[in-house]
């Protein structure tokens, strides 16, 4: 359903965020999408979106070319980016019929969809005021429920749990349950390593803009050798490749990541 191959992003050619990646993203699943802070998530996401364009390689989003063919792959997938910033002089149900419109959907289903979710997220009551009244969170509300109108085959979200409260955070899980149970796929990015762990199928971590580990947690474990949880495999993964990529005083600035585990995938 989401398919790179090595792809590759730098920033003014000099930041290597994304590094030569590979990564297949089945139907039916929802994939985690892990890594510490600048780690290169959020550029892939918004190269699997088609906001950037890949240096290198290719992108897949349910079969269409994310870069030959955009509108057939943008129709395909809601995004929820990590960023809520939308049309702040909107209202909010302005907006939805906005979402709405552009991806076709029957103005009957529309109001259907737009009524339920909106009652499951907690946001009916402020469908009629301006999104520049709204809190980070509410603005994160809208977005989903914009980014589900058109039921795509694909979800993908960046960063969702980020200042949701505990009752949203908990429908979202739900959602993002019932939406891959519905034969859809889910991919998101999360710092949340026990939300993680409870729903993802399988996960990928990368660290420096290369995938250092993807499977499922039985993968991970049977990889790393350890019978540990998500939070401990990440944080130990992470600080061997950090502690590779500190060079001494004395040696050159390259990296050589060492994975004592095998093969990288
Ligand atoms: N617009 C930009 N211009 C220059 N460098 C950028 C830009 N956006 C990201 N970067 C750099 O690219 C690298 C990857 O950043 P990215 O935002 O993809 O990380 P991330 O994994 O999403 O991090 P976080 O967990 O903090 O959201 C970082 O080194 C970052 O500084
Ligand atoms: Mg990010």
């Amino acid at each position: 359903m989401i398919e790179l191959q090595h792809v590759s992003k730098s920033y003014n050619g000099k930041i290597q965020a994304v590094d030569h990646i590979d990564l297949s993203v089945e139907r039916g699943e929802i994939f985690g999408f892990l890594g510490p802070n600048g780690a290169g998530k959020t550029t892939t996401i918004k190269m699997i979106t088609g906001i950037l364009e890949p240096d290198t390689g290719t992108i897949q989003v349910n079969g269409h070319d994310i870069v030959q063919d955009p509108i057939r792959a943008k129709r395909s997938f809601g995004f929820v980016p990590d960023d809520p910033n939308i049309f702040p002089r909107l209202k909010a149900i302005e907006y939805l019929r906005f979402i709405g419109e552009i991806y076709e959907v029957d103005p009957v289903v529309r109001r259907q969809r737009i009524s339920q979710l909106a009652e499951r997220l907690g946001l009916s009551a402020a469908l009629g005021d301006r999104i520049q009244s709204f809190s980070h969170g509410m603005r994160q509300k809208l977005i989903i429920i914009g980014a589900l109108l058109h039921q795509p085959a694909v979800w993908i979200l960046d960063e969702p749990m980020t200042g949701l409260d505990p009752k949203a955070a908990f429908e979202l899980k739900e959602m993002m349950r019932e939406h891959v149970a519905a034969g859809n796929t889910v991919f998101f990015s999360t710092h949340v390593l026990d939300v993680a762990e409870k729903i993802c199928d399988r996960v990928a971590i990368i660290d420096h803009g290369k995938i250092l580990l993807c499977g499922t947690l039985a993968d991970l474990r049977a990889r790393t050798a350890e019978d540990a949880s998500l939070e401990s495999m990440f944080l130990r993964l992470v600080e061997q490749e950090s502690e590779q990529s500190i060079p001494a005083a004395s040696e050159p600035a390259a990296r050589k990541p060492r994975f004592p585990w095998g093969k990288r995938k």
